[in-house]
């Protein structure tokens, strides 16, 4: 049976944030950076789904998906990163668990979803290599305090925005702007994640575990040498630098090379981070163009955006076939045994007009990438599901409330949910299915 389902983290929509003994995250802080966030917003509020849960979980059965895809925050179950759980905390995840079971969905839960614990990230955060450890021991806590009713599990979600986004390029908690300290983050990561397959499976074996990483395919305007560099070198930070790790057991040589830096590899780690995974999460969203660019750094190529190009309210360019394409190669380069789709979609300037709100972009938007993903199946890709991104709208990170991805709109005024014509797109194709 191909799972359908929707998409959300904890961060993005839950709000409540200094309740029920949730600690501050790492977004909590960076928010409160004078420019960090778009408008100054935060999580503080959100979609205020901690106490909306419910009449999110009956948006969820009149959608009709199988399953919901939303993570757990670290910091509202083990507030000081490491220890003691707390029981309010669990609490809201007991409900939340057991209200989709009974709406017959299933919960697929994420552990990180980029909101650590601001207690680890005093002690280093993902720039220590304990952290990797306090993530498995979180890991292996959940998977006993939940798992007799959850058995999918995501360990972490797209590293390459933790690592580089937030440690390299500082547009996203934790801010820090410096190569090592991403590599180093990476590099953890990817260990915290092995750690927590091999937690998981200690709870028990029945559990279904894997990872999501996010891929962003690249091409150039020609195809000279140094374009097949720039494309080469995209690659190579964008995918490679986390696939190969899951899947080939070692970091892509070209790259390494290339940084000039050490890393912190010990004995036996890329055995742990190679640990055979049940599914590989996979996030599309679009393709990029690059060029080659001597000066660039920490590589030698930067990003262009050419005119003419069909774009998202993100910038982000529409093309399907991409996804088609990514899919095949992923099966066929990594013999990937089982994907699932953890999120894909689009962010478009929607407005509610009488009541309504009418985005036949995200409509378009969906429709071809729902027929890409099936003509990758078609083809024999093993693909076992689909998650929209995103549920509801939420907070999009440093573009704070300004850009939104939901099938459902949310007023942040009044916390109303008013299904977007996307919601009944998706609906419609699932019942159709
Ligand atoms: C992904 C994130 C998700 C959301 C979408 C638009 O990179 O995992 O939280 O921000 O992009």
């Amino acid at each position: 049976m191909f799972t359908w389902g929707v998409s959300t983290s904890a961060y993005q929509i839950e709000g409540a944030a200094n309740e029920g003994g949730r600690a501050p995250s790492i977004w909590d802080t960076f928010s409160r950076i004078p420019g960090a966030v778009a408008n100054a917003d935060n999580g503080d509020v959100a979609c205020d789904h901690y106490h909306r849960y419910e009449e999110d979980l009956d948006l969820m059965k009149w959608l009709g998906v199988d399953a919901y895809h939303f993570s757990i925050a670290w910091p509202r179950v083990i507030p000081t990163a490491k220890g003691a759980l707390n029981k309010t905390g669990l609490d809201f995840y007991d409900r939340l668990i057991d209200g989709a079971l009974e709406r017959g969905i299933t919960p697929w839960p994420t552990l990180y979803h980029w909101d650590l614990p601001q207690a680890a990230q005093d002690k280093g955060g993902w720039n220590n290599r304990d952290c990797a450890y306090w993530f498995a021991e979180y890991a292996h806590a959940m998977g006993e305090k939940f798992g007799d009713r959850v058995k999918n599990w995501v360990t972490i979600n797209e590293p390459f925005c933790s690592a580089w986004l937030g440690h390299l390029y500082g547009v996203m908690a934790p801010g820090i702007k410096d190569l090592q300290i991403g590599i180093n983050a990476s590099h953890h990561l990817l260990l915290g994640h092995g750690l927590a397959v091999d937690a998981l499976r200690q709870v028990s074996s029945d559990f279904k575990v894997g990872v999501t990483l996010n891929f962003t395919p690249a091409i150039a305007l020609g195809d000279s040498a140094e374009d097949l560099l720039a494309i080469q070198y995209a690659d190579g930070f964008d995918n490679r630098w986390f696939a190969d790790p899951v899947f080939k057991a070692s970091y892509p040589k070209d790259i390494v090379e290339a940084f000039g830096k050490e890393v912190p590899i010990h004995p036996g780690d890329m055995e742990i981070i190679s640990r055979p995974v049940d599914f590989l999460g996979l996030n599309y969203y679009f393709r990029q163009t690059v060029q080659y660019d001597a000066q660039a750094k920490p590589l030698p190529y930067k990003v262009i955006n050419p005119p003419g190009v069909e774009r998202t309210g993100m910038g982000w360019e529409v093309h399907a076939e991409t996804f088609t394409k990514l899919l095949k190669y992923m099966h066929k380069e990594y013999g990937i045994k089982e994907f699932f789709i953890t999120e894909n979609g689009s962010a478009w300037d929607d407005k509610v007009v009488d009541g309504k709100v009418d985005d036949p972009n995200r409509v378009s938007y969906l429709e071809r990438h729902l027929d890409a993903m099936f003509q990758a199946k078609a083809e024999g890709v093993p693909i076992s599901g689909y998650f929209a991104w995103s549920l509801i709208d939420n907070f999009e990170w440093a573009y704070g409330y300004e850009k939104r991805f939901g099938l459902i709109h949310v007023d942040y005024q009044t916390q109303k949910r008013t299904p977007k014509s996307s919601a009944y797109y998706y609906r419609e194709r699932i019942k159709n299915s």
